[in-house]
């Protein structure tokens, strides 16, 4: 993976070239974040602790909702305070990438926005969710039917690098391992038919099923498959990272295999870029993994 380094704040609507970069596979990384975090809210973030570490892995801030979930809430000062922070963090991040990367703004969604306030290296999650084993980002809960998703990180640690490996780009990752993490050679038929209205209406009926397409069912599947294989995990080609305190980067992690191995406080803003949006629609995942069924994963969200 190579890396693109982007020195400054004025740092105007970004080339056709950065983006092929940032879409196939580059770090946009800036040594200095490029939009305000003040002093009192970086040293607020750095008291901060999340409650049931187990069932919430990040504090998260959902914009669309103006909601926190989470964190710590002993004391309801500090919480509002915290949301405060997150809601700063969330609508300069969002600003800021809205002047970089121009051609996403249209139709992109809003994802959360996240604090991580403990140690990365040997958190005790299960094997799914650990972030130090290399994988490419599927969301459970939240399916993309093929949009890309991309993320800006900041490293708010006054004193540490955050410390990450990546792996080889989606493209050659799926020419190896798609398909027997389970990429289907033929359409779901009827079958398939049937349990996405069965999906849909346990879903319209308020149960917690989510309505996947084919594609973001696969992502699942591919995100779980490289993090529980060790053959992979073990002998993969890694790249090391060092992100500096006071650092940003922005990456596809859906197509960028990526693993977190150690740091503590850093935030993070999640968009879903619209395939139409794209600079280079034909190189994301999901046209990638049609090259190779030779059939449409999904439908458009537009039309989902
Ligand atoms: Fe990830």
């Amino acid at each position: 993976m190579a890396r693109m380094t982007l020195e400054g704040v004025a740092c105007g609507p970004a080339t056709m070239e950065q983006y092929r970069a940032l879409e196939t596979g580059d770090i946009l990384y800036f040594p200095t974040t490029p939009f305000e975090i003040t002093d009192e809210d970086r040293a607020f973030l750095l008291t901060q602790r999340q409650v049931d570490a187990s069932y919430h892995k990040n504090i998260s801030y959902r914009p669309a909702q103006d909601r926190l979930k989470g964190v710590d809430a002993q004391n309801a000062a500090d919480r509002k305070h915290m949301h405060a922070v997150m809601k700063r963090y969330s609508q300069h991040a969002i600003s800021f990438v809205a002047g970089l990367l121009p051609r996403y703004t249209s139709g992109w969604k809003i994802d959360y926005a996240s604090f991580r306030p403990n140690e990365e290296q040997g958190r005790k999650l299960s094997r799914r969710a650990r972030n130090d084993l290399i994988h490419v980002d599927s969301f459970p809960t939240r399916p993309s039917y093929g949009d890309r998703l991309m993320r800006i990180f900041t490293n708010v640690n006054p004193e540490r690098p955050r410390i990450w490996a990546t792996s080889d780009h989606f493209a050659a990752l799926a020419r190896v391992y798609a398909r027997p993490a389970g990429l289907p050679f033929a359409p779901a038929g009827w079958w398939g038919g049937l349990r996405g209205a069965a999906d849909r209406l346990l879903s319209r009926l308020g149960l917690p099923v989510v309505d996947r397409p084919e594609y973001d069912r696969f992502m699942l599947r591919f995100h779980h498959f490289l993090k529980e294989n060790e053959a992979f995990q073990q002998n993969c080609r890694k790249d090391l990272w060092a992100f500096s305190p006071g650092s940003s980067w922005i990456v596809f992690t859906d197509s960028s295999s990526h693993a977190c191995l150690s740091g503590q406080y850093a935030l993070e803003q999640t968009f879903i870029i619209s395939r139409e949006n794209l600079a280079y629609p034909d190189l994301s995942p999901i046209s990638i993994l049609e090259q190779m069924t030779g059939f449409p994963l999904a439908p458009s969200r537009k039309c989902a």
